[in-house]
């Protein structure tokens, strides 16, 4: 009987737009404090988009970082997935613009709307494409643009997040090659869905005068429910990951996380066993970037040459839904 195929990831990108935020300029726009913002979250700056700068363009020159990095063309990709919930429109997708921004083949592009989890949605739904042949090269990109749906004058949300892409090349594991995405597990719980949110501009509270009035386009959370959820979830779903894969705490060799808060990742360490100096952190430069998180802090640590050949890592990541996820990788 032949092993079940299994797919590997090709090729890693990201791409973080050039101006800087950091918590100084912060405490001149709303009452918080460098210091606060540290103790609190691990956050010191982080990206925002310039002025016409768009989720498609940043998601298009992530994918043609992770392309370059497979030796791929954008004619060998044949399925786009794009974790977003800042597409440029609300239609057409943002899967639709990235397409024609890196002139690929006309097949099968679309977004998926899971928040800090979507980039690892989309990297579940490759894996089966590419584990049952349907597809061969998969590019699942994770972007998003959230400075432009903050409120700036909400100082417990408008701290934690930035702007950014974060791209991933997958295709199946071929004979004698060792790399291996050895599972991914995602989850949602809607019954915290209105936790995190954006009230307004959808079909329920479309957009009208007094929905701007009343500041309801922007990003609102409750965040203690969702920093709960956070450590809970994300460790459960890193345990059920190893525990899959028959493989313990120890044999972890890093953990490369969603980027929201030191803290949520501090007790997601102490449950699951893994020390923080495994942890992959970049939170301090680029904040939480939402779906891009993941997949920036992956490239960031590849590029360094900190995930060696061999080596197990492990992704896990939470957001609005709540939707949360983890994913296991034998890195090659
Ligand atoms: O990507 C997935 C989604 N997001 C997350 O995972 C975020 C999860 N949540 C968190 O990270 C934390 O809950 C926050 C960082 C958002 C807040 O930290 P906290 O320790 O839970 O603070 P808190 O909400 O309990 O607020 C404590 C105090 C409050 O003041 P009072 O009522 O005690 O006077 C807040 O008004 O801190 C105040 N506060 C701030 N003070 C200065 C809230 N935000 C700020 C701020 N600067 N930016």
């Amino acid at each position: 009987m032949t092993a079940p195929r299994r797919s590997r990831l090709l090729g890693t990108g990201h791409y973080l737009p050039a101006r800087v935020l950091s918590n100084s300029d912060l405490e001149r726009m709303v009452d918080t404090s460098d210091a606060w913002i540290v103790e609190r979250t691990g956050i010191r700056e982080r990206r925002i988009a310039a002025e016409g700068e768009c989720s498609s363009d940043m998601a298009a020159e992530a994918a043609r970082r992770a392309l370059e990095s497979a030796g791929l063309k954008p004619a060998d990709i044949d399925l786009l997935l794009v974790g977003t919930i800042s597409a440029d429109h609300p239609m057409p997708s943002c899967a639709a613009l990235v397409q024609k921004k890196l002139g690929m083949r006309n097949v099968l592009c679309v977004d998926l709307s899971a928040a800090c989890a979507g980039w690892l949605y989309g990297l579940e739904i490759a894996d089966q494409y590419v584990r049952t042949g349907k597809a061969r090269r998969v590019l699942v990109v994770g972007v998003e643009l959230l400075s432009r749906v903050l409120d700036w004058t909400d100082r417990v949300t408008c701290v934690l997040f930035g702007d950014g892409a974060g791209a991933a090349v997958l295709g199946p594991q071929e004979e004698g090659e060792t790399g291996a995405l050895l599972g991914t597990h995602c989850f949602l719980d809607g019954g915290l869905a209105g936790a995190l949110c954006i009230p307004a501009g959808g079909s329920a509270r479309p957009a009208s005068h007094a929905t701007v009035d009343a500041r309801e386009h922007y990003v609102k959370m409750q965040g203690q429910e969702i920093f709960k959820s956070a450590v809970k979830n994300l460790a459960s779903s890193c345990k059920v990951a190893l525990e899959e894969a028959k493989l313990t705490a120890a044999e972890v060799d890093w953990v490369v996380p969603h980027q929201a808060n030191l803290r949520i990742l501090q007790g997601v360490s102490d449950r699951v066993g893994v020390p923080m100096a495994r942890f992959y952190i970049n939170l301090d430069r680029v904040g939480n970037t939402s779906s891009a998180s993941v997949p920036i802090a992956l490239d960031e640590a590849s590029r360094a040459g900190l995930l060696k050949p061999g080596q197990v890592v492990l992704c896990c990541a939470l957001g609005a839904g709540i939707a949360w996820g983890s994913a296991l990788f034998r890195w090659g």
